[in-house]
């Protein structure tokens, strides 16, 4: 602390979890290792060049962990107990905004435990932050977990400068009204000075809650605020994120991963690779994907051994009851399906219920002709943006969900709604059958949108952005 009672960071950033993941070290120890994923990365420049902190949850309940400097960022780790495991994150999180957020796909949960527990956890992650932040700090809060963090900070830090961004899709306002402590979140976010989406939908969405659900005119994107006789404003804008293209562009192009990309390939024989990488939730049409392939095997359109679908689905929330639930639905499809179709030599899906590194996940992409993304609703699905940075060889073909922000720039994709599965099927098909020339046409368009516009682009945009906002 310094002298004036404030801290010394002047560029901080909170979000749920902390960018470390825990790792054995050579002396038996335990050390932290920078989690992958692109906002990390965009953001390692900004924290070194100011002195940076990150506030969040470092994973493990019950258990207080000093604050740590690690890669030039000082880490100030918020605890939680099991209880706000279960309730805050996996109860009001996860089982209540992220099924109201993404179009009520499965039916959210409102219980006033899990509530209770959210405002405590987010006054918790709020004074975390106000302890550290030097006077005048900028500080970005990150996603749907946090959404009241923005109002807390400022009643209990009015010089700072706040930011904050939902990863994920803000919903219609006649959906958002059935949360029953909409009007609380709305305030939380208009604590901010800039409150960023993935999507101009998301923006207006917002904008239309505020109006419906707090007394504040909108002035185009701005919001007129007025607390204790101050005049205020807050912005909502769209600023939509990318990812790391620098790093999947070097890795697609690192012999070992070409060379393991060519042993994926014979593994699986002289078939068509169609490809599917999500995390395994509800949200990603998993299903309709399987059922589509399933269908195109079913009707003879496809071959067994002409084509094989791999699906990874890394773990996901399993404590979560709709997502234990998912994963049987899932499993049960690809065993069906399997059972039906597989031969000796072949299978039909090969299905994967793990996470991989980076240089893995690379290897599939090169690997697969047709990247399929069927996604329900997605605030924007970096994946999609992944497949075509690996695309070096500005071929393959990506089939794209409409429901996804990534299809507002990836416009020559094969788009597609997954819900109509005879378009899927045909879309399918269509990028199996892609001539070249076509193919080549569309990847690099897609590649130019891709590669102008990384996760490092996302990030100054948004700090500009909330820089002005001080004017
Ligand atoms: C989405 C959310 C993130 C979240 C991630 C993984 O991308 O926007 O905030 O961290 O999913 O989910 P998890 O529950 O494992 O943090």
């Amino acid at each position: 602390m310094d002298d004036g009672g404030y801290g010394n960071y002047d560029f901080i950033v909170v979000s749920n979890r902390l960018p470390v993941d825990r790792v054995a070290d050579d002396d038996d120890g335990e050390g932290w290792r920078r989690s992958p994923g692109g906002l990390v990365t965009a953001l390692a420049p900004v924290m070194s060049s100011s002195d940076g902190a990150w506030v969040g949850w470092h994973g493990a309940p019950d258990e207080n962990v000093e604050p740590f400097e690690h890669e030039d960022t000082f880490l100030v780790p918020v605890p939680l107990s099991e209880e706000e495991v279960e309730f805050y994150y996996e109860g009001f999180s996860n089982a209540t905004l992220w099924p109201l957020y993404h179009d009520v796909i499965a039916p959210p949960e409102f219980h006033r435990t899990w509530w209770d527990s959210y405002q405590a956890v987010n006054r918790r992650f709020a004074e975390a932050t106000a302890g550290i932040a030097a006077q005048g700090a900028t500080v970005w809060v990150q996603d749907y977990q946090l959404q009241l963090v923005p109002r807390l900070l400022r009643q209990m830090r009015p010089d700072l400068l706040i930011g904050f961004f939902n990863h994920i899709p803000f919903p219609p306002v006649e959906i958002f009204a059935q949360l029953p402590w909409r009007r609380q979140v709305v305030e939380g976010l208009l604590g901010a000075d800039l409150v960023g989406f993935q999507r101009a939908s998301d923006t207006g969405n917002f904008l239309r809650a505020v109006r419906r659900f707090t007394g504040n005119n909108t002035r185009q994107q701005h919001v007129e605020l007025r607390e204790d006789g101050v005049r205020r404003e807050c912005r909502a804008d769209t600023f939509p994120i990318s990812i790391d293209v620098a790093r999947i562009d070097e890795l697609a192009r690192r012999p070992d991963v070409l060379e393991r990309s060519r042993q994926i390939r014979d593994e699986v024989g002289n078939r068509k690779i169609l490809l599917g990488v999500d995390r395994l939730d509800y949200t990603k049409g998993i299903g309709h994907r399987i059922k589509a392939y399933g269908e195109l095997l079913d009707d003879g359109k496809l071959q067994v051994e002409d084509a094989v679908l791999i699906q990874v689905a890394s773990p996901s929330r399993e404590r979560v009851e709709s997502y234990r639930l998912l994963r049987d639905e899932i499993e049960a499809a690809v065993g069906r399906i399997n059972g039906t179709f597989d031969t000796m030599g072949s299978t039909a899906v090969r299905y994967l219920h793990h996470s991989y590194p980076t240089e893995e996940m690379v290897a599939l992409y090169l690997a697969a002709d047709v990247m399929l993304v069927t996604a329900l609703r997605d605030g924007m699905n970096l994946v999609a943006k992944e497949y075509v940075a690996a695309r070096t060889g500005a071929d393959g073909a990506l089939v794209l969900s409409e429901f996804t922000g990534a299809s507002d720039h990836l416009r020559q994709a094969v788009l597609v709604n997954p819900h109509d599965i005879d378009g899927l099927k045909e879309r399918i098909l269509q990028a199996i059958a892609m001539p070249k020339a076509e193919a080549g046409r569309r990847m690099r368009a897609m590649r130019r949108q891709v590669l102008q516009n990384d996760v490092e682009h996302w990030s100054q945009t948004f700090l500009r952005a909330l820089r002005s906002e001080r004017g």
